[in-house]
């Protein structure tokens, strides 16, 4: 029978091929260096539910805050970060001023030319034939005129690495590889490594502390959107049923969403959902913000600064396997969510309408699945969320063997250069 873990992952691949990343060196020259991520430190792991759910909201916020770029144009945190297509262009000036290194060694690219790739990147705009100033400096007018036209900046991406990330991930091609050319050096799911400094070998070392990835689904304005309703009943009877079902079709009103508008067509997008990865703990917190403007339940909660329109959001977390307890367990959201309990009998649980689509997923964690990132995952307990690895070989991060195939495109620059 094939693995329950598959069958919920295999959508999903075949959307990832069908995307085409388009974030050109022109988008990075307007961009400049991505800024990284605020990390708040120190002993953060929340020992209540609304302690977790209040670490939350302050990481999204720092996630999405507008920061004002060298450039003069505004854009949320995470949309300054690196999609592949930067990560292509910086893989292939390190192999080219470095040469490839021996891939069985698990030897890291050095420092400094890691980091001069990036720098590379952000100017090599200027080094090509169709380079164009005077429409470089048009378009950069258009996004200080209009921070919507900005936004359109790495919305062809789905998943976003934050800056310290990106560099490990690159300083690491070696190992990368390795574990996709040998399934031998993947370690097997019951070897503990957690006791040891490095549980994910399949990246060369744990990503560094303070680490961030985005994953972001967009939709066209004009194509309507089964909404999701996700009062909290509602999410119980869809967490029961294990799938999400939208209801109504409806379009997203102007204004109400995060948009990105295409400076020559003029079409708007609308971030529907995102999700975010943060390396506060070693286990990574885990979570997930969709569109909802109707004041409901998995809102309420959220901080009064949050900006803009990601005020319409709701959110949920988890930051480990099992669920935290209420510090007041007869508060309406501990009573409203015994719905939510009594189905995933105490495991966490946090699911994305519109992104955990396939079947089965509505009652995930994000962690349960996420812990076989970077292997071939054949072990599921409780629907997928309960802890069955003592190692995370690539440090809980899918996108190195699936989806958008990181690790693929460094084996591919490294085999195209002969090695
Ligand atoms: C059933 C498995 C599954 C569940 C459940 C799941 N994910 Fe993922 N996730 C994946 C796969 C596979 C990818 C890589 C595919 C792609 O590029 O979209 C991925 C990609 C991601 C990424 C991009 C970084 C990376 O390489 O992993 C983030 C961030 C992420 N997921 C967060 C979450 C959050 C937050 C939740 C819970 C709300 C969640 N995921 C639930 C399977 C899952």
């Amino acid at each position: 029978m094939k693995p329950l873990l598959l069958c919920l992952l295999s959508a999903l691949f075949s959307e990832a091929s069908r995307a085409s990343p388009r974030s050109t060196p022109v988008d990075r020259k307007l961009t400049g260096e991505a800024l990284d991520y605020g990390r708040i430190g120190g002993d953060v792991r929340p020992r209540t539910r609304e302690e977790e759910r209040r670490l939350s909201w302050e990481i999204a916020r720092r996630v999405v805050a507008p920061v004002k770029l060298k450039s003069g144009i505004t854009l949320p945190l995470f949309q300054t970060w690196y999609g592949k297509d930067d990560l292509s262009r910086i893989m292939g000036q390190v192999l080219k001023t470095q040469g490839p290194l021996s891939i069985p060694s698990t030897l890291v690219a050095q420092k400094e030319i890691v980091q001069e790739a990036f720098r590379w990147n952000e100017t090599s705009a200027a080094l090509f034939r169709s380079w164009d100033p005077k429409a470089f400096e048009e378009r950069r007018r258009l996004m200080l005129e209009d921070p919507t036209v900005a936004s359109a900046i790495n919305s062809e991406q789905r998943v976003l690495f934050s800056p310290k990330l990106a560099a490990h991930l690159i300083a690491n091609y070696p190992s990368v590889i390795r574990c996709l050319r040998e399934a031998g050096k993947i370690p097997s799911p019951h070897e503990d490594l957690e006791a040891s400094e490095n549980f994910s070998p399949c990246i060369g070392t744990e990503a560094p502390f303070g680490s961030v990835v985005v994953k972001a689904r967009w939709v066209q304005d004009e194509g309507q959107v089964q909404k999701v309703p996700t009062d909290v009943d509602a999410v119980g009877s869809q967490v029961t049923g294990g799938t999400w079902i939208g209801s109504e079709k409806l379009h997203i009103p102007a204004g109400t969403a995060h948009g990105a508008k295409d400076p020559v067509t003029g079409k708007v997008k609308k971030l529907l959902a995102l999700h975010i990865a943060v390396k506060e703990t070693r286990d990574w917190v885990w979570i997930t913000l969709w569109w909802a403007p109707d004041k409901n339940h998995f809102g309420e909660d959220k901080p009064q600064d949050f900006p803009g329109a990601w005020r319409n959001y709701e959110m949920c977390s988890v930051t480990g396997y099992k669920a935290l307890p209420y510090e007041k367990r007869d508060s309406v959201r501990a009573l409203a969510e015994a719905a939510i309990d009594r189905e995933t009998q105490g495991d966490s649980w946090c699911s994305n309408p519109y992104i955990e689509v396939e079947p089965g997923n509505a009652r995930s964690n994000c962690i349960g699945c996420h812990q076989h990132g970077g292997s071939e995952a054949t072990d599921v307990s409780r629907h997928g969320r309960g802890k069955v690895r003592r190692n995370f070989p690539s440090d809980y991060l899918w996108s190195m063997n699936h989806g958008i195939e990181v690790g693929t495109m460094f084996r591919g620059w490294v085999e195209n250069l002969g090695f």
